[in-house]
């Protein structure tokens, strides 16, 4: 079995001072950062762009897990990559060749990840699992941390596990919304490898971090 990572979501950090919230993310032992970048458009909320992962590059060498929920997403692939991210995640309802953006991202030496909402249905991707390094699974409707973690999509992450295994496969599922302490064990006995977290791991215990990321891994 794959180990365990959490992807400290910055959605959830304080925004005046991120380049300090990701170090503390690193003392806490996160494996990656989580951006989740909101265009007002695709989804309702409007977060931060290429520019501010530029900025927050020097604060660590912990790869840039960047959720990109933008429309249409293809022509700013680049400026993310260019900006310092390491996987680069897209919706499928966000550009018009979900192919043609899958291999344009792998051009520029990322890893690729595709992000399914809880309505969407796997068999989007299901041809193009082995192009993808990540399926990142929305436990919410995406648009706003703090929200309540969906269990229908459990049965999707068990899908997806199971055609894993089928086709002898190596991408990560990752899942990502509402997750907390009782939720992170269901997703990981579903199939998920990678935890996304913004709330939990920044909120509960009044805010200590690494025993936050300690309890979810240890789920
Ligand atoms: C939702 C985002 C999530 C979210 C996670 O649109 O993609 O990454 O910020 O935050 P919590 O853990 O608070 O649901
Ligand atoms: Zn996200």
């Amino acid at each position: 079995m794959k180990k365990i990572k959490i992807s400290p979501s910055i959605l959830s950090a304080d925004f005046g001072q991120l380049g300090n919230e990701i170090k503390r993310l690193e003392e806490g032992g996160a494996d990656m950062i989580h951006v989740d970048v909101m265009d007002g458009h695709f989804v309702p909320n409007l977060t931060m762009g290429a520019p501010i992962i530029r900025a927050l590059r020097q604060y660590t060498r912990l790869p840039f897990d960047v959720h990109l929920m933008i429309s249409p997403v293809h022509k700013y692939i680049q400026d993310y990559s260019d900006a310092g991210a390491d996987i680069i995640t897209i919706h499928p309802e966000a550009t018009k060749d979900l192919k043609n953006s899958i291999q344009h991202i792998k051009s520029l030496n990322k890893k690729v990840g595709v992000s399914l909402n809880p309505k969407t249905k796997i068999n989007l991707v299901t041809d193009l699992l082995n192009e993808i390094d990540l399926v990142l699974i929305m436990s919410v409707n995406p648009g706003f941390g703090g929200q309540k973690f969906m269990p229908k999509v459990l049965d999707k992450i068990k899908e997806l596990k199971k055609i894993k295994n089928q086709k002898n496969l190596e991408f990560d599922i990752e899942i990502d919304g509402g997750i907390n302490f009782d939720n992170s064990k269901l997703a990981i006995e579903a199939g998920a490898n990678i935890l996304v977290s913004g709330t939990t791991v920044f909120k509960n215990n009044n805010g200590n971090i690494k025993k936050n990321i300690d309890l979810l891994k240890s789920s």
